[in-house]
């Protein structure tokens, strides 16, 4: 039964950035889609690298992507939450995995849930939840939810199927600390177009390097209304002269 009063169903955007097929990394994801899909209604859209790798590497500006890539950056861009993967690869997600998200548009993730997955092959690096991943969704204002799922090469059978009950409980875990957070996913929308426009309203009025030289602004956490900041930002443009 669905914990939420709307009957319409979540638009969860998943991505997985394993890049063989099978993939450790799209079987996890596959495992974090259907545990919510037992909880709430969803429909999902499934971003695979093992499919779309081939079609990133070239491309410089977004324009130069093939249509189905656009289509996923687009689909990314208007989704309620998304759930990301990626496997290990020298201590951080892989290269083309942040050049997918280096195409999507900065503001366009503000306030979305987005659930954290990793594989690797070592323990070692279950880290790279929290500082590489965390941080990448940290710059786009997403709500990164508190707990993350990490798998390793032994989790798996050899047919890539989950064989590890602890990896089980902890993805259960995951999506019973998201589903409170999903509960208001979907208005989102509203914040994330407030934000857009203050940005790029900024961005006209001052050019972005000279904004962040405004340091008096910055620490703006003191100021969570945006409006309130903005006409901070504005008395800040006169400045004092020192005698
Ligand atoms: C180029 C490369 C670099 C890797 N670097 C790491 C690493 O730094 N740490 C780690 O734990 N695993 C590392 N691995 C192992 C993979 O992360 C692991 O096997 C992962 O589950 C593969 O996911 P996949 O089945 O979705 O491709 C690396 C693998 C490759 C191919």
């Amino acid at each position: 039964m669905s914990v939420f009063n709307s009957t319409k169903p979540l638009n969860i955007v998943a991505v997985s950035g394993g890049l063989n097929h099978p993939s450790k990394t799209e079987a996890l994801v596959q495992a974090i889609i259907d545990e919510l899909g037992e909880a709430t209604p969803i429909q999902v859209h499934f971003i695979k690298f093992s499919e779309i790798a081939p079609l990133l590497g070239g491309a410089i500006y977004r324009k130069q992507l093939p249509q189905r890539v656009q289509d996923d950056l687009a689909a990314v861009e208007a989704a309620d939450a998304l759930i990301v993967g990626t496997p290990v690869y020298r201590a951080s997600f892989t290269g083309l995995f942040k050049h997918f998200f280096d195409f999507v548009e900065q503001t366009a993730l503000v306030d979305v849930p987005v659930l954290l997955a990793a594989s690797g092959g070592s323990d070692r690096h279950a880290l790279v939840l929290e500082h590489q991943l965390r941080p990448l969704f940290s710059f786009f204002q997403a709500q990164t939810l508190p707990i993350g799922v990490y798998a390793t090469d032994r989790d798996f059978t050899l047919e890539y199927t989950i064989y590890s009950e602890a990896l089980r409980d902890r993805i259960t875990l995951a999506v019973a600390r998201a589903l409170p957070i999903l509960e208001w996913a979907p208005a989102k929308g509203q914040r994330a177009e407030v934000v857009k426009s203050k940005t790029q309203q900024a961005n006209q009025n001052l050019g972005i390097n000279k904004q962040i030289e405004q340091d008096e602004v910055l620490p703006s956490a003191a100021v969570p209304s945006l409006d309130a900041a903005e006409s901070r930002l504005h008395q800040n443009k006169v400045k004092p002269q020192v005698a």
